[in-house]
């Protein structure tokens, strides 16, 4: 009955037959984890309300990254219950799929930004980038008051077809109107009815205050007030989040 013990133990004492067999064992395990996931596309569940950035936003994301605005900002609300207190409600894979490069960050300086969209005015993000201290009289961050000079969007059909290269899915009609599609949003009367059917849920607005030209400071108060405004969090099923 007992025979196996005495059995297993040609296998402890044959070094090589022990490390065959261990590397058998550990081979099975890894391809049942791994093999299925070469069967579908993404590992992210799709949620509602998630779409490409505009021409505007994604112009606005660039200057975050180029000002490396990450170095003290995460976008990241982590599922803990401290943080969706302080920021809302944690973040979703869903909504950093298309961010290239992510912007999830490990640092923290300054509070996460994640969930930052709304929580002030267009006027507050403009006056606290030009001067933090105005406004935050305690605060370090910098003053970025050189953003309010032309934003430069000769190259912004190349930025999204960089993005759709990546997997972002711009459409032939995104590409082709980013330009109007990037002035539309930018100021509060132009007519946009395309621009709004092309992205849902995006504010058009004179970001910077100043109506008579596109700056970088409109790009990027664009970007910050949409960040995590795309989920409508009541309409999330549990079971979508879950998923997560
Ligand atoms: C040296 C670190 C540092 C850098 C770099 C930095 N910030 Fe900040 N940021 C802070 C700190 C600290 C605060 C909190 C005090 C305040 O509100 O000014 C803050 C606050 C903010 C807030 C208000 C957030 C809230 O919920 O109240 C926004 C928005 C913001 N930063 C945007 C930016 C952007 C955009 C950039 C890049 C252009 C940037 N920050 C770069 C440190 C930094």
């Amino acid at each position: 009955m007992f025979r196996f013990l005495r059995d297993h133990g040609i296998i402890e004492r044959n070094l090589i037959l022990m490390g065959v067999l261990t590397l058998i064992t550990v081979s099975i395990g890894g391809l049942v984890q791994i093999v299925p996931l070469f069967t579908i596309e993404t590992t992210i569940e799709r949620v509602e309300g998630v779409r490409p950035y505009t021409p505007l936003e994604l112009a606005g994301r660039d200057i975050y990254v180029r000002e490396g605005c990450y170095v003290c900002h995460s976008q990241m609300v982590r599922p803990f219950r401290d943080e969706a207190e302080r920021y809302g409600p944690y973040s979703l894979a869903a909504e950093s799929m298309y961010d290239h490069p992510f912007q999830w960050g490990s640092k923290r300086t300054g509070p996460d930004l994640a969930r930052l969209g709304g929580k002030y005015s267009d006027d507050w993000h403009a006056a606290h980038l030009r001067s933090p201290r105005a406004v935050v009289p305690e605060s370090v961050m910098p003053p970025y008051a050189f953003l309010d000079r032309p934003l430069d969007i000769g190259a912004i059909e190349a930025k999204l077809k960089a993005q759709r290269t990546l997997g972002t899915p711009y459409t032939d009609e995104m590409i082709a109107n980013a330009r109007a599609d990037l002035e539309a949003q930018a100021s509060a009367d132009a007519d946009a009815s395309g621009f709004a059917s092309r992205y849902a849920r995006a504010r058009q607005g004179v970001f910077d205050g100043n109506p008579r030209e596109v700056t970088e400071m409109d790009a990027l108060v664009a970007y910050l007030q949409m960040l995590g405004t795309l989920v409508q969090f009541r309409d999330v099923t549990p079971d979508q989040v879950r998923q997560q």
